[in-house]
């Protein structure tokens, strides 16, 4: 058995979870999921970041202790992971013993090994990134973009990391590692940065300015830089592990791939002598109103209200079926509702409610085999055969979109099916023919709903285990046989009604055509 082992990024705790929060955890569950189902010993890590200048400022506008502060918002963060039927192993807070005490030891180790030095630096400072800045940085007119916030010029002494002398090594590590990040178009952004010579990375803030975080172990009037005390979360988790983090995964947004998890990251664990990550899996960024959903800007959703609407398996679905892993992805409820009533309540529901209707009025619940298949038949097995074949490949190179797109697909052709094979025609025949015509029947769409949702068990996993019940179905422990077109469901006693996804919502109105 292999080892998996996937992370999400772990969030700050400065605000409550929003919909891109929720989606990363959905994104990375649903890859943990098929992994398992590939066979693989997964450890799935998630957490919450809750050091550094954003935390301690919103404890202070509060009122209450930043500890107090890190507590109510990590719980919040940690009450929405079931509520999503995320299936993480464990959950890892940078204010925990466990973690600090590993950014204190590799601090201690890359100090003594020289790989950190105080100097004295005068330059700007934007206190809401919580970085250093350059002339690079500046806008072509001079000003300092606006995600820097307010920017001052400072002296201060402070603690560098040995950054630039491993600017060689890295380009050298992504050269030879060509699959490192996912889309490889990501990859090839971060060598093009890498054209450009790296600065030492500034890892100490002064306890005047900033008192919220890891202390120093060799200089108790610094904490540690946020992301230098963030990113060891991922190690920090899987210490006594070595062979887990030898598979480590990580999934991040694609602001925070450069320079924190291309750049700072793989020089670190290598100064450190640690193995480096598998791969970094970036995605893009759900948008609204042409704007990344964020708290600051005042446009995020709150994942529970959705999921209190229609389900966490709808949400989950919406999510993985819109968003292309890695491009950005615009929200609106309108397009939610489409998705939700056409693909799930009509394609998905209505196969399930036939499905059971018809096993229960013609076959007394107790769904029989196959008997005559014809070219109906055959043309929808020989979809199945081909939509099989791509799933696995689709789902290994994150293509969930598509890998669901193909399931529909063949859910829409099982429903067409039925309206051909009309059931409830053959149903009123006495002969032989039909009759062993319609027991075909029934068992041909009970074996598409099983296989359709074996497609999709790893998104929808609470709607598949309730299907997979009323069709009086286990499921195998091996995945792949799974999603053989088979006689499993032969003589298995069915429920007589399921409702899945209730509620369907009447759907927009298309603008009429415009008249020429
Ligand atoms: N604390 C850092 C990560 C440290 S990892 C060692 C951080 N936290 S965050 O709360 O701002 O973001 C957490 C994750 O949520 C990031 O991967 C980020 O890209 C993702 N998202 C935040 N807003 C998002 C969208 N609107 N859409 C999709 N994901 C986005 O960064």
């Amino acid at each position: 058995m292999e080892s998996f082992y996937i992370t999400t990024a772990i969030d700050y705790v400065n605000g409550s979870p929003h919909l891109g929060h929720a989606y990363e955890k959905v994104l990375t569950d649903v890859i943990a999921r098929f992994r398992r189902q590939m066979g693989d010993k997964v450890h799935f890590l998630t957490g919450t970041d809750e050091h550094g200048q954003k935390v301690q400022a919103s404890a202070k506008k509060r009122g209450i202790p930043p500890q107090q502060f890190a507590d109510e918002v990590s719980a919040e963060f940690q009450a929405l992971l079931p509520k999503l039927t995320i299936s993480n192993d464990d959950f890892i807070r940078t204010t925990q013993e466990r973690h600090k005490k590993v950014v204190r030891q590799i601090l201690q180790q890359l100090f003594d090994k020289g790989e950190i030095y105080k100097a004295e630096y005068k330059g700007f400072y934007s206190t809401r990134q919580e970085q250093f800045l350059q002339e690079k940085d500046r806008n072509p007119d001079g000003t300092w973009p606006e995600i820097f916030g307010e920017v001052t010029e400072i002296v201060e002494a402070n603690y560098f990391f040995k950054l630039k002398q491993y600017q060689d090594w890295l380009v050298e590590f992504l050269t030879k590692n060509e699959n490192f990040i996912f889309p490889a178009y990501r990859q090839k952004q971060v060598v093009e940065f890498l054209k450009e010579p790296l600065n030492d990375l500034c890892i100490s803030r002064p306890k005047e300015r900033l008192e919220w975080g890891i202390s120093l172990p060799f200089d108790e009037d610094y904490v540690t830089y946020v992301w230098f005390d963030a990113l060891l979360n991922y190690y920090a988790a899987v210490i006594d592990q070595p062979d887990i983090w030898r598979e480590a995964h990580h999934v991040i947004g694609k602001d925070i791939l450069v320079p924190p998890h291309a750049v700072y990251w793989p020089i670190m664990l290598h100064a450190a002598g640690l193995p480096i990550p598998k791969q970094l899996i970036v995605h893009g960024w759900w948008m609204q109103r042409g704007a990344k959903m964020s708290k600051s800007t005042g446009n995020a959703l709150n994942p529970l209200d959705l999921v209190a609407e229609f389900g966490a398996d709808a949400f989950r679905y919406f999510l993985i079926r819109e968003m292309n892993v890695g491009q950005d992805s615009d929200f609106t409820r309108e397009q939610f509702l489409v998705r939700y009533n056409s693909e799930l309540a009509n394609n998905l529901g209505n196969l399930v409610n036939r499905t059971l209707n018809m096993t229960t009025r013609f076959a007394g619940g107790v769904l029989p085999a196959a008997e005559v298949e014809e070219d109906l038949e055959k043309n929808l097995r020989a979809l199945w055969e081909k939509t099989s074949a791509e799933l696995i490949p689709l789902s290994e190179g994150f293509q969930f979109h598509t890998a669901l797109e193909r399931a529909m697909v063949f859910l829409t052709e099982t429903n067409a099916y039925i309206e051909k094979r009309a059931p409830w025609k053959l149903g009123k025949s006495t002969e032989e023919k039909d009759q062993a015509l319609l027991r075909t029947s029934l068992a041909t769409m009970a074996e598409a709903l099983r296989l359709a949702v074996a497609a999709m068990q790893h998104v929808i996993p609470t709607s598949a285990a309730k299907i997979n019940a009323v069709l009086g179905y286990t499921p195998g422990a091996v995945w792949r046989d799974e999603l053989v077109w088979g006689r499993k469901l032969n003589g298995a006693k069915g429920e007589s009604t399921l409702v899945l996804f209730p509620r369907p919502q009447p759907p927009e109105k298309a603008p009429a055509p415009a008249k020429s």
